[in-house]
């Protein structure tokens, strides 16, 4: 059976700068083939080392079990200050967490619940949207889950869809502040002292001031809105009027704008990217199509419905699996370590690599293919355990995980109900990392109404 698409990876040796060229064009082909069978690798650079760890039991210890020890470093934000300024995603120590104090209630399970018939809502918009390209003729699929995640994210948050003035103008000023900016926090893994100034280009700045100024007036006026008391109860509510239960303290308006910004980008591309994956795979793989587009025949919007779309919840976890969106997640050394019986001082990189992880051949059964079933495999579930990691773990686990494994099943579901996909001849995509997995030239899928 054919496989999924994988990048090359690079040869065994090659110089610092040829590494660095190639990182800088794409870091998972940058990367040699040994890393998807070694438990760690050290990178040496002439300001710092980096290590990435692909063994359980570091993981563990760096995410779950002290993970204040392993802050999140300086230079990865460096490339979305100006956009996230002091967003949870960014922050570290008692900031992080009195954020994620009030943000995680709105994310809590029984709270999910009351999300389904805004995420509902943009599936529908989206099958509607495409149903004008349904004609069998090569069609780019990325920009079209992209723009019903954002509009999952508008629905849910402010209880608008992408069509509101507002929110169609922060999306397309976000796709502008993304050429700008090479993206996947190449700072973050590109030689160079933390002390060294990170200079954005202007056009950088000015998109990232333009979508900052549309937030807060979306913000400043929910303030207003839940001061006189007449409020839709969505996610922006539901976290603005959340009190700290430690300091009693609840979000200003610029904190609350930080936040709405990393959940757009955060909430928005990574979805994106998963949904396009999936689609690829399942126009890949025609009979794993067909039992999702059989269960999601019964489908309702019913919440509880949700809990029969066993197979398409399978499928979605394969993909992010084999495509996680973000592919690798950086932390830094607080105070000396051993690694693997290597000493690893303060001030060292910290790499942990879901891309590798996922695909790690002493782990997982056939590693590169794609199996949906092996969720219920032995291996599978030990694997789930111990070598999944689409959204991180320990407290600094993805805000959105379960948000997005709703907002991702019932998409699929909903689309594959509406269209039988089939893959184009000689368009195979290429994975590449920029802010999260992409193509290289696009997802390009063929379509007609079922
Ligand atoms: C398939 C979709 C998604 C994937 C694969 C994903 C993955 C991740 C990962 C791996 C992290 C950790 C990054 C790191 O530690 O460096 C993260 C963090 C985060 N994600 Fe997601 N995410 C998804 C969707 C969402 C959604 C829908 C939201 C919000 C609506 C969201 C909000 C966040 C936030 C706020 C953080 C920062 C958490 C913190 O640092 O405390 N994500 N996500």
């Amino acid at each position: 059976m054919t496989l999924p698409p994988k990048p090359k990876s690079r040869p065994d040796r090659v110089s610092l700068w040829q590494y660095m060229k190639l990182f800088r064009a794409d870091i998972l082909s940058a990367q040699p083939a040994k890393l998807y069978r070694a438990w760690m690798a050290e990178f040496k650079t002439p300001f710092f080392r980096s290590y990435l760890i692909n063994d359980h039991s570091l993981i563990k210890r760096v995410l779950n079990e002290r993970p204040d020890d392993f802050p999140k470093s300086d230079r990865i934000g460096a490339g979305l200050r100006p956009l996230l300024g002091n967003s949870v995603f960014l922050t570290n120590g008692d900031v992080w967490k009195r954020q994620r104090r009030i943000i995680d209630p709105a994310f809590e399970g029984g709270r999910l619940r009351d999300t389904f018939p805004a995420i509902w809502a943009a599936g529908e918009a989206a099958v509607a949207r495409m149903a004008p390209h349904a004609t069998n003729t090569p069609f780019e699929i990325e920009p079209e889950t992209s723009h019903a995640a954002a509009d999952v994210i508008f629905r849910t948050l402010f209880s608008i869809p992408i069509e509101n003035e507002i929110a169609s103008e922060v999306f397309d000023k976000f796709k502008s502040y993304q050429r700008t900016q090479p993206i996947l926090n190449l700072a973050a893994f590109v030689p160079g002292p933390s002390w060294m100034p990170r200079f954005f280009r202007k056009d950088t700045k000015e998109s990232a001031t333009a979508i900052r100024k549309l937030i807060t007036q979306l913000t400043q006026d929910r303030l207003d809105d839940i001061q006189s008391g007449n409020v839709p109860d969505d996610l922006a509510t539901k976290i603005m009027t959340t009190a700290d239960p430690e300091t009693g303290e609840k979000f200003d308006v610029e904190e609350m704008v930080d936040q709405v910004a990393i959940f757009f980008l955060a909430g928005h591309e990574t979805s994106a990217s998963a949904l396009a994956w999936t689609l690829y795979l399942l126009a890949m793989y025609p009979e794993w199509q067909d039992k999702i587009a059989e269960e999601a025949a019964e489908m309702t919007s019913e919440f509880s419905q949700l809990s029969t779309l066993k197979h398409t919840r399978d499928v979605f976890r394969e993909a992010l699996r084999l495509y996680p969106p973000v592919p690798m997640m950086v932390r830094e050394t607080t105070r000396p370590e051993t690694f693997r019986g290597r000493s690893v001082k303060p001030g060292a990189q910290v790499v942990v690599s879901p891309w590798h992880l996922h695909r790690q051949s002493r782990l997982w059964d056939n590693p590169d293919a794609f199996d949906p079933a092996r969720w219920g495999t032995e291996n599978g579930k030990t694997c789930q355990r111990e070598a999944y990691l689409p959204f991180s773990a320990g407290p600094r686990v993805c805000t959105g995980a379960g948000f997005a494994m709703i907002e991702g099943v019932v998409l699929l579901a909903q689309l594959v109900r509406a269209y039988r996909f089939e893959i184009v001849e000689g368009r195979v995509p290429v994975p590449v990392a920029h802010l999260t997995v992409r193509s290289e030239d696009g997802i390009w899928l063929r379509f007609v109404p079922r």
